[in-house]
């Protein structure tokens, strides 16, 4: 499945209602602090000229920093591909640009060799599938130039039984998102030329049934069918899949990577 299919099969839960989607976990500024924090540290002692979101949804890291005055001087950039997260955006001191982050280039962000770019992401690598990660961090790197950083949050887990089980629960959704164990996505980055200076826990995001029945057009009883597959090959796993009473909850575990352009 190419991104922009996967991108139309979630459109019922992009734009207004993306904010309200899991619990409110991608507009909650407590969730995001951690985030929030890492990007102001190594910010404040960046020489950047653009704060590039890539995948930044409706802008919601974007005007944190805004409103907390972290980007003065500075211009934030929001790339997305989907037409109704940036419509539900809105401007709020933030320039939208529509594009796919496999496509774009430096000059769509920045004009000349003096400007720099800081880049951010959060939740966004697992789109791009097992196959495509390493190339999508390469693409993001040949666009930085070296002394760049990267900071992003992603969902990882913290060995390959948690990744596999979540892995499989996507699969049986029929989604090609996928998810990697930390140690692999730290090496994913350093073959990118990537130096990853620090890394961070970030707040779970939790999924239920529902939600996720919801989000990629699922039905009850397939969502049971799948419960049932799961608990069959992996059973219960604290803090990554448990059984409710009419479905299951699945926790997507995050750290946040700060990565330095080498
Ligand atoms: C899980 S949401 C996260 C949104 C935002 N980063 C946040 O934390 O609130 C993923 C976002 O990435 C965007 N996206 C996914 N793949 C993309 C791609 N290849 N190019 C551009 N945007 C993409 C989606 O449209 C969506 O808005």
């Amino acid at each position: 499945m190419k991104i922009d299919e996967q991108i139309l099969r979630e459109s019922g839960v992009h734009g207004e209602q993306w904010n309200a989607l899991h619990e409110g976990y991608f507009s909650d500024a407590l969730i995001a602090r951690p985030l929030i924090e890492t990007i102001t540290r190594y910010l404040s002692a960046a020489d950047a000229d653009v704060v590039a979101d890539l995948g930044g949804g409706t802008g919601f890291i974007l005007r944190e920093l805004v409103e907390q005055g972290i980007t003065a001087n500075r211009i934030p950039i929001n790339l997305d591909c989907s037409e109704m997260q940036l419509e539900a955006a809105g401007q709020g001191g933030v320039s939208c640009i529509r594009g796919m982050i496999s496509d774009f280039r430096r000059s769509d962000l920045v004009a000349g060799d003096e400007k720099h770019i800081f880049f951010i992401m959060r939740s966004v690598l697992h789109y791009f599938g097992r196959e495509g990660l390493s190339s999508i961090l390469q693409h993001i790197r040949q666009q930085a130039r070296t002394g760049e950083m990267f900071v992003h949050q992603s969902a990882c887990f913290e060995n390959s039984r948690e990744a596999q089980c979540i892995n499989r629960l996507y699969l049986e959704m029929g989604s090609p998102k996928w998810y990697p164990v930390a140690e692999d996505l730290l090496d994913s980055m350093t073959a990118a030329r990537w130096d990853v200076m620090d890394i961070t826990p970030a707040p779970p995001l939790k999924l239920s049934s529902a939600e996720l029945g919801q989000r990629y057009g699922i039905d009850e009883h397939d969502l049971l069918r799948i419960r049932s597959r799961l608990m069959d090959e992996f059973g219960e796993m604290e803090n990554i899949f448990q059984c409710t009473r009419n479905g299951f909850v699945a926790y997507l575990q995050y750290m946040i990577f700060v990565g330095l352009a080498v």
